[in-house]
């Protein structure tokens, strides 16, 4: 593999293979590299998870990160994304990881010699955070034949794109709850009320309110959010015992879900933060050619 630049390119087989080492390396089955790699995280958008599990990932396979400040590099002077991979690739990088606010940025990269790792564009994809949700459903149930309800702010949201995509291809059922203004306009997309299937499904995945893409009109929807479109007390207990919910985070407690449930037994939130670094040993393996 090149690039992973979104879940549409990779086939079942290989989304499979990269959730199987994964475990593996999991079980403790992994080496680090012995010839020197180095890696540049850019995250041109702020995060926690994804920037720090591929430090994490890239520390265990023995990866030299190489620390990228975009506020302190000359892309705030002006220079384009381009010339500033060109250079990443030009002083030896062997791959990068970036995180950007465009949809699709990676398009005006196409004539570079250096793979990319997609760690989120705007509200197109988020490949790697998608993985790590497929890694974590599959242990939990050695299958993807469930039925799985995503609900929240679908319109901005990268994860519910690339999930939907990934899960379907793997022949999950996949709905959406969200409220209207949140809704992202799609032939194969169905919206239901969260009450008509809370007890029905295996996986709840909810997602942020992303507050940060929003405009104003969107805040009088988040008073009445919890009650109509959130996870709480009162649907957990309509849950079905072997359910999971799940959220990429970061989370607003009290508005996706309420607080008390973040760590609740059927929550695996913290678990996908696990699998992350393990899904991300397993994807830079891939794309630098494991020893
Ligand atoms: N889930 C996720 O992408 O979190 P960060 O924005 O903290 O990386």
């Amino acid at each position: 593999m090149r690039n992973l630049l979104s879940m549409n390119e990779l086939s079942t087989t290989e989304i499979k293979n990269i959730i199987k080492r994964a475990i593996e390396i999991k079980n403790g089955d992994y080496k680090p590299f012995q010839e020197k790699k180095f890696v540049a995280n850019l995250f041109l958008e702020n995060s926690t998870r994804t920037k720090l599990s591929f430090e994490m990932a890239e520390r265990k396979l023995g990866i030299e990160s190489i620390p990228f400040d975009a506020m302190g590099s000359s892309l705030s002077k002006g220079e384009s994304l381009y010339d500033t991979c060109k250079t990443l690739e030009s002083i030896g990088c062997d791959a990068l990881v970036i995180r950007h606010p465009d949809d699709a940025y990676y398009e005006s990269l196409e004539g570079l010699n250096i793979p990319i790792i997609n760690g989120g564009d705007g509200s197109g994809s988020h490949p790697t955070q998608s993985l790590l949700d497929l890694m974590t459903i599959y242990e939990t149930f050695g299958t993807f034949d469930l039925d799985i309800v995503i609900c929240g702010d679908i319109r901005h949201s990268r994860v519910a794109k690339s999930n939907f995509q990934a899960l379907t291809k793997l022949g999950s059922r996949v709905k959406f709850v969200a409220p209207e203004v949140y809704q992202y306009e799609h032939e194969d997309y169905s919206y239901v009320n969260f009450d008509d299937v809370i007890s029905s499904v295996d996986v709840v995945m909810l997602l942020r309110v992303q507050h940060e893409r929003h405009d104003n009109v969107m805040s009088d929807v988040i008073d009445e959010y919890n009650s109509r479109y959130g996870l709480n007390e009162t649907r957990y207990n309509k849950l079905k015992d072997n359910a999971i919910i799940m959220h990429p985070a970061p989370v607003n407690r009290d508005v996706e879900i309420s607080s008390e449930l973040v760590e609740r037994d059927k929550s695996v939130i913290f678990k996908q933060m696990e699998n992350g670094v393990y899904t991300r040993m397993s994807v830079l393996e891939l794309i630098l050619g494991r020893e």
